[in-house]
């Protein structure tokens, strides 16, 4: 039985006044791709941003490694080895691809060493060759699949061990959404632990180990992928029947 790397239990979530999730138990064990599927305005988005710290309006416990990160600011959370790849990817569009990796290098340009940042990216274009290919290229002229394989491999330059990766199908073509899941087995098959966040909830099953399903800010249902592939309900709600 793996460790578990992250453990989220009892999380409460808010926006002023407005409870977006209400008591989310949530496990991902190291090593292994979790995924969460839910339609739009479930909270998939919101229980992201508790867990790297975006969200501070919050109650309950998120752990990792067994240090309580409930209290945690982002950038300190990202130096514990969590990184985010945000909805909608976020670049810095008017900058080359080349800097826009670097910048997910950010929190470490105080502690490491240029020739340290210079091999990392190295590794991130052996992961990414398409990236290589294109890293002079203003990041804002990419395709929307080149554009997510950038924003994932920006968040993977700071050598994370837990993946957070929010709706990476996101308005891609399906034969690029296939393209962007093998990356993303890929980088978990070199170590990278992963929460995956989809409404494309074939796709994030197919790649997962184990699957929550969130409705209306609560786990709904939760099991093995292939469990919930056979759910009646799943296939009636998430599936297209
Ligand atoms: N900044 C915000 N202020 C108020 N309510 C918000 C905010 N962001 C999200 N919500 C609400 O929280 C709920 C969950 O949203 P979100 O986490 O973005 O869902 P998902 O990512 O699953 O589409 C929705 O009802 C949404 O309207
Ligand atoms: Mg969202």
């Amino acid at each position: 039985m793996k460790e578990i790397m992250l453990r989220i239990e009892k999380l409460n979530a808010f926006y002023g006044g407005i409870q977006a999730l209400h008591d989310v138990d949530i496990h991902v064990p190291q090593g292994k791709v979790v995924s969460i599927i839910g339609a739009n305005g479930a909270g998939k988005s919101t229980l992201l941003k508790s867990v790297s710290g975006l969200i501070r309006k919050k109650t309950g416990s998120i752990v990792f490694k067994k240090e309580n990160i409930t209290p945690l600011p982002a950038n300190r959370i990202v130096s514990c080895g969590i990184s985010q790849v945000p909805e909608g990817r976020q670049l810095f569009s008017h900058l080359t691809v080349e800097d826009n990796i670097r910048l997910g290098a950010y929190w470490y340009y105080s502690r490491r060493n240029h020739s340290e940042i210079k091999d990392r990216v190295k590794t991130v274009y052996e992961m990414f060759p398409i990236l290589e290919k294109r890293s002079g290229q203003l990041s804002g002229t990419l395709s929307g699949g080149e554009q997510q394989m950038l924003a994932i491999a920006r968040s993977f330059m700071s050598k994370p061990e837990l993946l957070l990766l929010d709706e990476p199908s996101m308005g891609i073509a399906p034969l690029i959404v296939k393209e962007i899941f093998s990356v993303i087995t890929r980088l978990n098959g070199s170590g990278t632990t992963v929460l995956l966040v989809e409404q494309n909830a074939r796709a994030a099953l197919n790649i997962s180990q184990y699957a929550y399903v969130l409705e209306s800010g609560k786990v709904a249902l939760e099991g093995l992928p292939k469990e919930l592939l056979d759910n009646p309900r799943v296939k009636d709600v998430y599936l297209g029947g």
